[in-house]
């Protein structure tokens, strides 16, 4: 259901950006000017069906007539990009939250480093774009398995920064990982890393640049999904309600979110995996078996909240400050 902090945006083009990638350019039906944004910033997107969607801002962050967003067809899919891909028509009025940037630059950078892997380049498009505009000292890397599969190619050809985009186009894992411990091996200590792309690509960008000696704090990396591992077997455990004392058994095959919704307990929430935060709950006893990767290191260590849409339980049970 969208919420009143939603507006409806009107789809003023649909392109075929490459193979399995359509992008969408969304207005104000009334010829509005947006919400201002900045690079890096995803939108959440009400696709039809009822599911909730975070789709990265790929145009410049000076535009304020539409914002442009860009969906690669997963599979296998769990809806969202199946029905952006069949179902949104232009014309179309769509929902759409504010701008939000979990992936922001750090502009005072003496260099930024830009490293997109397949649908990844939505956002560090979006961040070469502004870099560009304020004129910061940057390149920026695509990796892409054939030239058929990359989107906006031709608009990076003809962008004014041309000159700093690269194309790596390979399906061999080996070149891959070939090519980005060339382009990781010398870098100023003062330089600033971004990546985005799947799960498995940043998780190498980040191993390698860690390797080469890149200091964690200048590494930044977006998400699109979270990868279960393999080490994730589901069991199932309880949780209580504080304000009720009512205890809601958690099947091994549901998520906590689900669960509490089948007895009427609602939880906020959006990218349902994990990354965005919106479910973070308070956990007065037990301790919580973290899956997210919003949460740091030291907060899950804190085990004193969890996000209900995907992670578990450690212990028998959970109380949870709802
Ligand atoms: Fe995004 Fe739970 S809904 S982290």
């Amino acid at each position: 259901m969208p919420s009143r902090t939603t507006v409806a945006l009107k789809v003023s083009r649909k392109t075929a950006e490459a193979e399995n990638i359509q992008s969408f350019e969304l207005v104000d039906p009334a010829g509005k000017a947006l919400l201002p944004f900045t690079a890096g910033s995803h939108i959440d997107i009400h696709v039809p069906g009822g599911k909730v969607r975070q789709y990265s801002l790929c145009n410049p962050p000076r535009e304020r007539h539409r914002y442009l967003i860009a969906v690669m067809r997963a599979e296998p899919t769990r809806g969202g990009s199946r029905a952006m891909h069949e179902q949104v028509k232009e014309g179309d009025l769509i929902e759409v939250s504010a701008p939000k940037n979990l992936f922001p630059l750090v502009e005072s950078a003496k260099h930024s480093l830009l490293i997109a892997g397949g649908i990844g380049i939505t956002p560090i498009l979006c961040m070469a774009e502004h870099l560009a505009d304020i004129g910061a000292d940057f390149k920026m890397h695509y990796f892409a398995r054939s030239p058929a599969r990359a989107a906006f190619v031709d608009r990076i050809k003809r962008s004014k920064f041309a000159d700093r985009g690269f194309f790596h186009f390979t399906e061999d894992q080996k070149q891959q990982r070939l090519d980005l411990a060339a382009l990781l091996d010398t870098h100023d200590v003062e330089a600033h890393l971004y990546v985005c792309g799947g799960e498995a690509f940043m998780n190498a960008v980040i191993d390698i640049a860690l390797q080469k000696g890149w200091h964690k704090s200048r590494i930044h990396r977006e998400y699109f999904s979270v990868e279960r591992r393999e080490s994730d077997s589901n069991v199932e455990f309880d949780v209580t309600i504080a304000s009720t004392g009512k205890t809601i058994c958690i099947p091994a095959d549901r998520t906590v979110m689900a669960a509490l919704a089948d007895c009427g307990i609602h939880i906020t929430t959006s990218c349902e995996q994990g990354v965005c935060g919106t479910c973070v709950t308070r956990v007065l006893e037990g301790e919580p078996q973290h899956r997210d990767v919003f949460l740091s290191d030291d907060e899950r260590n804190r085990n004193d909240r969890f996000t209900p849409c995907c992670s578990r339980a450690n212990s028998r049970r959970l109380v949870l400050d709802l």
